[in-house]
């Protein structure tokens, strides 16, 4: 692993100084596309207010809207674990996480966040949504086994209450 790393490192060096002698571009060259495969991904985000997910700023404006607990213009960090069933105690598969700009005048949001996975064949692997929060979210880019990856997320809510949410997720990842 250590070796692996200072290689790529040299690497890196030597690629880049390689760049700073010649030109900023590369000859252009056709494109060959390469096959993509499709996955479906299902599993359960269980989210606890003010510890997974927390509130990070907000603007001090008045709102114009008296029945959002979270007000227009909140930033929220979150870090929730992802699970393969509602259970609290299922298997903890990876974990979700970004932050998510509340706009509820409109109960709406914008997610910048990314999932990640620990265990089995994508462990290591991640899923970049930079999307607006309504069902079909658009994948923006992946890591890893998800390198170039496009694609749908599909989510439903399971349980929504003042301290806890459990959200299903249903990914389609069209990747390399
Ligand atoms: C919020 O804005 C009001 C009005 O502009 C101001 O009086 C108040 O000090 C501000 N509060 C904070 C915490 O900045
Ligand atoms: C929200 O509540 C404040 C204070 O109670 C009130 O002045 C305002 O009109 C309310 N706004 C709306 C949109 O109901
Ligand atoms: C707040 O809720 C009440 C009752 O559900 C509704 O009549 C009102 O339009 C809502 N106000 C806003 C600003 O969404
Ligand atoms: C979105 O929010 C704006 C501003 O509060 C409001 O005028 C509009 O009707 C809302 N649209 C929907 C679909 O709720
Ligand atoms: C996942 O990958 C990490 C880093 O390579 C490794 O330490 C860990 O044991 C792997 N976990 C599983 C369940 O394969
Ligand atoms: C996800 O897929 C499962 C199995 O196909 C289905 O039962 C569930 O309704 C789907 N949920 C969403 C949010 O699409
Ligand atoms: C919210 O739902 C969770 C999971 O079902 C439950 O354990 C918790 O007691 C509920 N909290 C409230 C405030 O209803």
């Amino acid at each position: 692993m250590r070796g692996t790393l200072m290689l790529t490192w040299i690497l890196i060096i030597c690629l880049s100084q390689v760049a700073v002698q010649s030109q900023y571009y590369s000859k252009t060259r056709p494109y060959h596309p390469r096959p993509v495969k499709v996955t479906n991904l299902h599993f359960f985000m269980h989210e606890t207010a003010g510890i997974t997910a927390v509130q990070v700023a907000q603007a001090n404006i008045t709102s114009n809207d008296n029945n959002s607990s979270v007000p227009f213009a909140s930033l929220v960090a979150f870090n929730d674990p992802l699970r393969t069933g509602t259970e609290p105690d299922s298997k903890v598969i990876g974990n979700v996480q970004g932050i998510a700009l509340l706009s509820r005048m409109n109960a709406s949001s914008t997610q910048y966040i990314d999932f990640g996975f620990n265990t089995g064949r994508f462990n290591g692997s991640s899923i970049s949504v930079f999307s607006r929060g309504e069902p079909g979210l658009a994948v923006a880019g992946g890591r890893g086994k998800f390198m170039m990856a496009t694609g749908v997320a599909l989510f439903n809510p399971i349980i929504i209450n003042a301290t806890n949410v459990i959200m299903e997720f249903n990914i389609t990842v069209v990747h390399y």
